[in-house]
């Protein structure tokens, strides 16, 4: 089987390809990616020399070349991972969000509905609970939450799901959608919350906190949504959405204070010394109070089940921005310190 993955080199598609790749070697992973700021090659040194790895340096909005390595590799299952995934980008520059994610998408389905025979593969769309808009103080996100997406990167995905399940609708192909809620883990691009704090944290800098840091996220660690997303493929229904989350809860201040304890642990010094680096700046545009996932579909279809509970992870996570000091060298190019200037600088 033939599984190209788009965004590999991203961090949930590199977290994908690193578990899965070694644990299917009869499986042929095609990993297409343009290789954005967001991309690391480093992250999958593990798997780069395996046989049944192949990389593919493919910008999704050029068609023809989508078309091409498409129809070259004919995937029986297509992962569409690649995105433009920050949403504080998207406030600064929304363009990259509608080329990338409506666009892109656009192709790549349309890449897949060109190949000789569609019946028996499959287009599975990875997407995001942002689509949903933002929860009040209870409730979850289900399936059939009506779509109320509030930043230029929400609506871009929010777009891109209506066009995966209109081609399913409109042409018959078999496709899944999952919406996630956020991840963290090894890997991620350091723009993001739990990121960017441990770095900071460790290194003596601010630590922002948009507002009064009470809006809440729903944490999964990464592997557990790659996991979801393989049980999906294997036992979800085709023309189904499944919600993917961990029931773990969190507002954002105490997120940001469970890092400070594990950084100063870590590093043998007081908390309050690192507490003390929390810093409240300017409220994100339009920012979601909170997000919510119910997982019950994905429980009772697919028998997903979380490994890691936040703690578990978060611990994994910190150990990974403490240890892995060329990974994080070579992701701070000079384009991470002109994303810092520009997002932080007017705070
Ligand atoms: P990321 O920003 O870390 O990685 C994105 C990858 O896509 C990079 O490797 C980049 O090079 C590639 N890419 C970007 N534009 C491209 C283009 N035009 N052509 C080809 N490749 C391109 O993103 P991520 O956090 O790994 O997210 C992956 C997917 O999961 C996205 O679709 C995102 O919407 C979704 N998602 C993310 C989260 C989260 O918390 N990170 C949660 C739910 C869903
Ligand atoms: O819910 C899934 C989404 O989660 C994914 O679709 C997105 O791709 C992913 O980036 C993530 O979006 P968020 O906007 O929730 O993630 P981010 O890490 O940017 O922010 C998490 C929360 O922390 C959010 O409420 C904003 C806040 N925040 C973020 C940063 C970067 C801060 O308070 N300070 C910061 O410096």
């Amino acid at each position: 089987m033939t599984i190209l993955v788009t965004g590999g080199a991203g961090f949930i598609g590199a977290n994908f390809l690193n578990l899965f790749v070694p644990r299917h070697p009869d499986h042929t992973f095609v990993n297409v990616d343009a290789l954005t700021y967001a991309a690391n090659l480093s992250s999958l040194a593990g798997i780069a020399d395996r046989t049944n790895y192949t990389l593919e340096r493919v910008d999704l909005v050029d068609r023809k070349a989508v078309e091409e390595v498409v129809a070259r590799h004919k995937p029986d299952v297509i992962v569409h991972f690649a995105a433009e995934s920050h949403v504080d980008r998207s406030i600064h520059g929304p363009e990259a969000f509608v080329q990338t994610n409506i666009v892109g998408t656009f192709h790549l389905l349309e890449a897949f509905r060109a190949l000789p025979e569609v019946s028996g593969r499959l287009f599975h769309h990875v997407s995001t609970d942002e689509v949903y808009g933002s929860l009040g103080p209870t409730g979850a996100f289900t399936e059939s939450s009506p779509y109320d997406p509030s930043s230029p990167y929400s609506a871009s995905k929010a777009a891109s799901d209506h066009l995966v399940r209109a081609y399913h609708r409109t042409y018959g192909l078999p496709v899944k959608i999952t919406n996630c809620s956020n991840n963290y883990g090894p890997y991620q691009f350091p723009e993001k919350l739990i990121p960017l704090t441990i770095l900071n944290a460790a290194e003596g800098k601010a630590l922002p906190v948009y507002g009064k840091g009470e809006n809440v996220r729903d944490w999964l660690f990464v592997t557990d949504h790659c996991e979801a997303i393989w049980a999906v493929i294997e036992r979800g229904a085709v023309g189904a959405t499944y919600n993917i989350g961990g029931r773990s809860e969190r507002r954002n201040i105490d997120v940001v204070r469970q890092i400070c304890t594990l950084v100063a642990e870590a590093r043998g010094v007081p908390a309050a010394s690192v507490l003390e680096q929390i810093t409240f700046v300017t409220d994100r545009p339009g920012h979601d109070a909170r997000y919510a996932i119910d997982p019950t579909r994905i429980e009772a279809e697919c028998g997903f089940v979380p490994r890691e509970t936040f703690e578990s992870g978060l611990q994994k996570t910190v150990q990974f921005y403490l240890e892995q000091h060329d990974w994080v060298r070579d992701v701070r190019s000079g384009d991470y310190r002109a994303w810092l200037d520009r997002n932080y600088g007017r705070r």
